[in-house]
Order: C-alpha cells, then structure tokens, then sequence
C-alpha cells in the first residue's frame, strides 16, 4: 500500500517499453546496424489522431453553445497543484486520494500532484481571486485533462479529459437541475440517450445519523462481507452502498436508507430539484445507493447513465457525474454558508458511448476546391493563391507533393471536390490559371487575380443547379 506522502510507485514496465536494441542482417547475413525502438506511451495513456477529431471538435462545439447559454466563463486550471489540496477537499481515505494520485515532490521539496479532478482547484481559485465579491452565483466551465492512476480497461484511462461545470455562491435548487439539465443535455447533442441517476446525501449532520445505522446494519451482517467490505466497513460505510461484491445487492437491499434520515431542509431541497428535472423533462431515475466517491458531497449527488447501455462495460461506468458540495469553501477557509453544486464529464466515456451508437460525425473533409499544380513555377505561385483562396472562407484542398496532373485529380475525385483549379508553366507566364468543373469535365481558362471571385461564382452556380434538380425529383 502507497503512503499517502510518498510519490505513487510505478511499476517499471509501465513506465516506457525498455529500448530495444534490434540487429538487422545485411546480404552477407552480419549484423549491419543497431536500430533502437521509440519507447512506447505510458499504460493507460493515448494519442488523439486526426480521424478521431470530428468528435472532439463536436464536442467543444456543444459545450461552447450549451456554457454560452448558460452563462458559464471559461477558466483554464493549472496541471499540478499541492497534494494537500487534493487530499484536504478530495478526502484522505478516498480511492482518488489514496490509490490513484501521479505526487512527486519538486526539487525544491514541494509535495505535488497532477490534478486527479478540478473541483478542489475550482474551490481554491475562488477564494483566492476573491470571486466573492462577484455577483453569485460564479459560473465556471472547464474542458482539461486529469489524471489518475487507476488499472486501465475500456473507458478507464490515466490521462483522461473531462468536461466540467461548476457554480457556486448559491445554494437554490434550480442551480442543482442547472447542472443536471446541461450535462443531460450534452449528451443527448452528442445523440446519446441517457438517465440521470440522482440521490441525496443530506448535511452532514442527517448524514453521520445515517451512516451510525448503516454501520449498525453492517456490523450485524459482517460476516457475509467480503475482506474489501470489511475494510469499508471501518473506513467509509457510505461506500458499502456501491460495492459491487458479490451478495452485496441483496444485502443492500435491506440496508436501512438514506431518504429516511434525510433533514426536513435537504428533503425538501431534493424535491425542488427533482420538481425542476421534472418540468425541465430531464430522464431521471431515483437511486438510493448512489454515494459517489469524492468526500466533498452534500445533499444532491447524481451520475450520467446511458439509458440503454450495450456493453457490459457501458453498464457499470457513468459518463458523468457531480453533485453539491456546499462545505468545501468554508473547509478551504472561505466565507461559511458559501454553497456550490457542479458536476463533470469524462469525454472518453461520452465517446466510446458515441461511437458504440454509430453517432460519430463524419470526419472527412468537405473542401469545396482543389488545387492542382504543374512544375516548380507553378507550385511556388500556387502557396500564394492557396493562401488567397483560404482568406476568402473557401475550404481548399491540395496535393502539393505530386507533381503529376492525373494523381492530383484522382486525388480531387476521392475528396468530391466539385470544382478544381490547375496552374501550369504556361499559365504562370500568362497570368491565368485553369477552373475545371469536376462533375462536367468542362474548363475555362481565367485571370488568375479573378480565380478566388470566378471559383466562388462556379460553387454558387453548382448549388443552384443541385437545388433545381433536387426539387424536380421531390
Ligand atoms: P468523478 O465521478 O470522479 O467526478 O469523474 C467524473 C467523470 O470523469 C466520470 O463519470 C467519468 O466519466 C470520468 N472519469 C473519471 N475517471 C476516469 C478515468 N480514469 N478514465 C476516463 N474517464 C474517467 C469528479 O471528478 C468530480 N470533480 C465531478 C464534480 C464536479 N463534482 C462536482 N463538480
């Protein structure tokens, strides 16, 4: 078991594939030459390629409108923050803080930690760019990466992004299904269908009552715990209520509940906030068990499930998930009785989900012109006109590489390129350039300082045509 104090240990060959040093034969059959391998990435670590980037690019393009709507400001959170924080507002003995924090110290003897989430760094910049003195409550929204050193599997990485939104100074109910709404919403623009699963875990006053009866429960059913139980047992209770052990479920079944010791004050907030999910027709699912995992909840707690999941993985794993943490200022010594509710995405959950759905955007360009270039004249004019043509807002294509018409063409044929520009050695010397209609075949030779006007002249013309033709089949 890792130290709380002590950087995380890492295992060696999760670290990097050791180099490798490979001997290649020559026709002789003696070694030739050494070539080393790259190290490869990091376990639980991924590169993000261009063809997966039409879902990203959806993705900020849903969160920029729904934070837009909302009136949520961008705020850009630093990587690494001291450990402490973490482990004062996260919890000591939570799984987060105590399995799965990347803490080294600096050289200079600082404890640090890569951000494992950003509420607690959200909770810290609060108080300490005075946005009290801000009309509450401060929306803030962030799109960052995190990282946890947990066992990698489908959808579990140690580098992950999430997207987060959180809103403090208030603690009305509306503000809770604000959230709930947004993040619902998120995921049904990225065309997924999800339920919000949602409890509440009172103050910490109904709350303590509560956990003394679910000890008590417990404890008379110790023996039908597995060893990990037994150790929540005295650790965290609440978290029994998640346990996935096996016989857990009928023993939850009959394990006392939070509802029933919740405070008149926190019954009668969750009731505004399932009234406001109700009205707002946010898909919701009351759940008794839901804990979450973080030490700084109060009250509303909810997670993001895909209504109807396909993999087992899917099943088991929210997309999202947050809830109100109405005591984490004042624990970080900012004014008492400031509330806060937020929540956050993981974005390669919501993918995958994307992805299983068969939802993910169409990811190949859609240039509108391609330019074909002849010789080395024509190529040095051409970066010039390409640059004219991107100015103008009109998506170009090219292939300067190829220096042969035909493969260019082809080139322009797989793009679907309706409308092609060829500059030669000739045209250079004469100032014009080639419009080629793709569909048609059929060129004009034009003034090369009109090309950019004569192009976009040809594209209206093309969609017209597609239009008349479209409502003579209709
Ligand atoms: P969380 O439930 O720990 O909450 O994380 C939120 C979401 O991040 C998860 O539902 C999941 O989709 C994603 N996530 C978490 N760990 C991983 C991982 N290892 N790999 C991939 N995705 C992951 C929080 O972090 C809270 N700060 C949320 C919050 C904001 N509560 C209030 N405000």
């Amino acid at each position: 078991m890792p130290s709380k104090t002590a950087p995380v240990p890492v295992p060696k060959p999760e670290v990097a594939k050791p180099v490798e040093k490979v001997a290649e034969s020559g026709a002789s059959g003696k070694p030739v030459a050494k070539k080393s391998k790259v190290p490869e990435t990091l376990r639980g670590f991924r590169d993000i390629l261009p063809d997966e980037q039409a879902v990203w690019d959806k993705m900020d393009e849903v969160m920029r409108s729904l934070t837009r709507a909302y009136g949520f400001g961008r705020i850009r959170l630093p990587a690494l923050e001291q450990t402490a924080l973490f482990e004062r507002g996260v919890g000591k003995d939570t799984d987060v803080v105590e399995k799965e924090m990347f803490t080294f110290t600096d050289q200079g003897g600082v404890r640090m930690t890569l951000r494992p989430e950003g509420t607690a760094s959200i909770a810290r910049a609060y108080i300490e760019h005075g946005m009290l003195n801000q009309p509450q409550p401060v929306k803030l929204w962030y799109v960052e990466q995190f990282f946890r050193h947990e066992r990698p599997q489908a959808g579990r990485y140690r580098q992950f992004w999430q997207f987060g939104l959180e809103s403090i100074g208030s603690d009305d109910p509306v503000l809770d299904a604000q959230v709930i709404l947004m993040c619902e919403r998120f995921c049904k623009d990225m065309g997924l269908d999800v339920t919000v699963h949602v409890n509440s875990l009172g103050t910490p006053v109904s709350r303590r009552a509560y956990v003394a009866e679910l000890v008590k429960y417990f404890k008379a059913n110790k023996k039908k715990l597995s060893e990990t139980d037994q150790k929540r047992l005295v650790k965290n209770p609440l978290r029994l209520l998640d346990s996935k052990e096996p016989g857990m479920e009928e023993l939850k079944a009959d394990a006392p509940q939070m509802i029933d010791y919740l405070d008149d004050e926190s019954k009668q907030h969750f009731m505004k906030v399932l009234e406001y999910l109700d009205e707002a027709e946010v898909p919701y699912a009351l759940n008794p068990y839901l804990v979450r995992g973080l030490d700084y909840y109060t009250k509303t707690v909810f997670e993001v499930m895909l209504t109807n999941p396909t993999g087992e993985e899917g099943a088991q794993s929210a997309l999202g998930g947050g809830g109100r943490y109405d005591g984490l200022i004042p624990l970080f010594g900012g004014r008492e009785g400031t509330s806060a509710v937020g929540a956050a995405l993981g974005l390669e959950r919501i993918l995958m989900a994307v992805r299983a759905a068969g939802k993910m955007p169409d990811s190949k360009r859609r240039a509108q012109v391609f330019f074909c270039q002849l010789g080395e004249a024509a190529r040095r004019k051409g970066l010039k006109i390409y640059e004219k043509f991107r100015e103008a807002g009109i998506d170009v294509a090219e292939a300067f590489s190829k220096s042969n018409l035909k493969a260019q063409l082809e080139v322009a044929d797989k793009l679907k390129v309706p409308i092609a520009v060829i500059l030669g050695q000739k045209e250079v010397l004469d100032g014009t350039i080639i419009i080629r209609d793709m569909e048609s075949g059929a060129q004009e030779i034009v003034d090369v300082e009109k090309v950019v006007a004569l192009a976009s002249k040809r594209l209206q013309e093309q969609n017209v045509r597609r239009e008349e033709k479209a409502a003579k089949m209709a």
